[in-house]
């Protein structure tokens, strides 16, 4: 797999960013409003335009196996994902045909199933949906067929990811929705990986400040001096849009020594692109994907309202390294990104900025031209929330 032309460009931008010392940033200074953080109405309505209509990330493929059930309660509605024994993903909701019961109760992990029956009065569905068993049928008018078998929810398997759009009424159709993110993501091999923790938390914060702290370079080398900033170069970047979602490549500090190369050639291999900057998604809307330089953060957002989010982070390792002598190397990595750098430190300006909203000392936020990202995702969500 070589390196994607888009990625390459902007490697290539990093590089004269790097040798001529001169950032490339955006055009214009952006104002985004603070009532988008705060307002009810506004959240209403990206939760139907963003969160009931596009594809949703819900799962990594290897989370769930053949002959397996998964719920996922990650977006506001019970989902429940169903592999056969075929292989073929669907997705449900969660919820019986008869009166209405949870099917299926969450552990944390898949559950392998060759039915699933619902705990009230026994109605047994396939994995498919379909409804096998009913006790006591005779009791039931006859409805036709297929009457009674589970909604089923437009879902689709890409990438190593599953997508979901957590409405009946929905479609989907990936190929259209990740245009150009559909030449990118094979280079980073994401099914070929394995989940090794997932954290999932509440916060009293916006979804949106989560995304926007990832889409700018310039708060590394003050809110992360301590942590990830030794590793970083500062504010040097490069970020393409497809469509809707936003893909980057942040500047390491070895780029510096590669681009004084006289003759710097770029690496065609995940390890040496990861090496010289750190490529980072996000995949509109809700989730962000960080390619440190050997294992990968896939972090999904809910607004579970105005002012509070669900995070979901997902650690992604090689499955070479997913071995019991690598777990204390994986754990203390997981330990010190998600707590030390994520908790301690983006989540929690997240929190303090949501505070000082309510104070109405601004108006709107200001991004600069380094944080012109922030422009680009905040004219997607409002144009898909219909604002
Ligand atoms: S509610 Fe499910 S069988 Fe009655
Ligand atoms: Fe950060």
């Amino acid at each position: 797999m070589t390196l994607p032309a888009s990625t390459a460009a902007q490697l290539e931008s990093i590089r004269v960013q790097v040798a001529s010392q001169q950032p490339r940033w955006g055009d214009a200074e952006t104002h985004i409003p603070v009532q988008r953080y705060l307002s009810p109405e506004i959240w209403r309505a990206e939760v139907q335009g963003l969160f009931r209509s596009l594809p949703l990330i819900a799962a990594h493929s290897s989370e769930i196996a053949p002959g397996q059930v998964l719920p996922n309660d990650s977006y506001g509605v019970p989902l429940l994902l169903a592999r056969d024994a075929h292989g073929e993903l669907r997705a449900f909701l969660n919820v019986c045909r008869h009166r209405g019961m949870r099917l299926v109760e969450d552990t944390g992990r898949a559950q392998p199933k060759a039915s699933v029956v619902c705990p009230y009065h026994g109605w047994t569905y396939k994995l498919d949906g379909g409804l096998r068993h009913m006790l006591h049928a005779e009791a039931f008018d006859p409805c036709p067929a297929g009457a009674r078998d589970l909604v089923a929810l437009p879902c689709a398997e890409r990438h190593g990811l599953v997508w979901v759009v957590p409405s009946a009424e929905g479609s989907i159709d990936l190929d259209a929705f990740l245009g150009g993110l559909n030449d990118e993501l094979p280079f980073y091999e994401i099914a070929q990986l394995k989940v090794f923790r997932t954290i999932e938390a509440e916060y009293p914060a916006n979804w949106k400040l989560i995304v926007d702290a990832f889409l700018e370079p310039y708060h590394i080398r003050v809110l992360h001096k301590d942590t990830i900033y030794p590793f970083f170069t500062d504010g040097i970047t490069a970020a393409e849009r497809f469509g809707p979602h936003i893909s980057s490549l942040v500047a390491r500090r070895a780029v510096q020594e590669w681009a004084a190369q006289p003759r710097c050639v770029a690496p065609q291999e995940q390890d040496g692109l990861r090496e010289l900057a750190t490529p980072s998604q996000v995949i509109f809307p809700n989730t962000i994907t960080i390619f440190h330089p050997d294992y990968l953060s896939l972090i999904t957002l809910y607004p579970t309202g105005p002012e509070t989010l669900r995070w979901t982070h997902r650690m992604l390792i090689p499955q070479d390294k997913a071995t019991p002598d690598w777990a204390p190397h994986w754990e203390k990595t997981f330990r010190l990104i998600e707590q030390g750098v994520f908790q301690k430190e983006d989540i929690h300006c997240a929190v303090r900025i949501q505070q000082g909203f309510a104070t109405g000392a601004n108006e709107y936020v200001t991004a600069g031209r380094v944080e012109q990202a922030l422009a680009w995702f905040h004219e997607s969500v409002r144009s898909h929330a219909g604002l």
